[in-house]
């Protein structure tokens, strides 16, 4: 028994802020972001639009695109580290807007590979036969927790939702997922203010707002990728000449082009969505697929890399059949 990909579908908030934007209330500019992080454009929540008002549309398209109804989705596993409530989970919440009761709902905090985490679980509730159409969503509203006097990190976060409908099937679809953690570089990127905080953790930045060292968090990405995804060909006897598609976390076009080199693919190969949508965490890389489906460049019956890092530090990849 494996689980397939069965659709895929996303949502981005309508308000966009441009680079420009950014330039008229901090001291950056468009050629500096562009250079340094491929960004050009990214998408911000409205007012009163909460991290379920945009998981809600992107899972419907998704099950749409599957040729399923909700009342079909009988486990939902739902990445966020933006969630609207401390509980209910996001996606107890998601499933009381879908309509369909009964099955498992939880949410998966592992920052911006929340998404890779959360499709490795839900492939094994597949494989294991525990679900039979298993919704997993990635959805996040960064700009809530964006300081937005930082420039190190409000040029690069924002807000967006990314769907799957993985699909019990005899049929290899997820071959293998590959999920690590190291905790020990927590100071490196983390996100204060919880509400489970006790005194004595670290007061700066506000409670509530990011933080990045955004250099050191760049070196320990490029490195980890590198061998995670090496791991995930290893471990399937896949030479990386057997990939047709990588489908990377969308945190700057630097990383994702030293990814590409290390797989000795083409940029043509690499699903690329950093320019339009920034850094959208646990939604980015269900994003970047969507648009490759949606588009016509993600065929049936290809190989396709997924691989994310993110706070914790945390990072993972996914080897693929569509
Ligand atoms: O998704 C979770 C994982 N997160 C990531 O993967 C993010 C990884 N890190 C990055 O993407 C990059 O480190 C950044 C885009 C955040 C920063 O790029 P960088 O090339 O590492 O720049 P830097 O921090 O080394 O700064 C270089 C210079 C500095 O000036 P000086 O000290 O050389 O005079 C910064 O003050 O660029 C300056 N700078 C800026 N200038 C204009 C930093 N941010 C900006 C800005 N606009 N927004």
């Amino acid at each position: 028994m494996y689980s397939k990909i069965a659709g895929t579908g996303s949502y981005l908030p309508e308000k966009i802020l441009t680079n420009r934007d950014l330039e008229g209330f901090m001291e950056t500019s468009d050629a500096w972001i562009r250079e340094r992080t491929g960004i050009e454009r990214r998408h911000v929540a409205a007012e009163g639009q909460g991290t379920v008002d945009l998981a809600e549309p992107a899972a419907r398209r998704a099950i749409e695109a599957a040729g399923l109804a909700p009342r079909d989705i009988d486990l939902i596993v739902f990445a966020t580290c933006t969630p609207d409530y401390v509980f209910p989970n996001a996606g107890t919440l998601l499933q009381q807007r879908l309509g369909c009761p009964g099955g498992a709902a939880f949410s998966v905090e592992a920052a911006c590979s929340g998404f890779i985490y959360a499709l490795s679980i839900a492939d094994k509730f597949v494989r294991a036969g525990e679900a039979k159409h298993a919704l997993v969503v990635g959805a996040e509203v960064l700009s809530r927790v964006t300081d937005w006097s930082d420039r190190g990190t409000a040029i690069l976060f924002a807000d967006g939702a990314g769907a799957v409908v993985l699909n019990a099937s005899a049929q290899p679809g997820v071959l293998s997922t590959h999920l690590h953690a190291d905790g020990s570089h927590r100071e490196l990127l983390f996100c204060p203010g919880g509400p489970g905080a006790r005194s004595g953790l670290p007061a700066a930045p506000a409670p509530g707002f990011i933080h990045m060292e955004g250099r050191e968090v760049f070196k320990i990405a490029v490195m980890e990728l590198g061998r995670v995804v090496d791991e995930a060909l290893a471990a399937n006897r896949l030479d990386r000449s057997a990939l047709d598609w990588l489908v990377p976390h969308q945190a700057n076009l630097r990383i994702i082009q030293g990814a590409a080199r290390k797989l000795d693919l083409p940029m043509e190969r690499v699903i690329v969505t950093v320019q339009d949508h920034g850094n959208t965490s646990a939604a980015s890389v269900p994003l970047a697929l969507d648009a490759g489906v949606r588009d016509g460049r993600i065929k049936r019956g290809e190989l396709l890399l997924l691989e994310a890092f993110g706070a914790g530090f945390t990072w993972g990849a996914a080897l693929v059949r569509y």
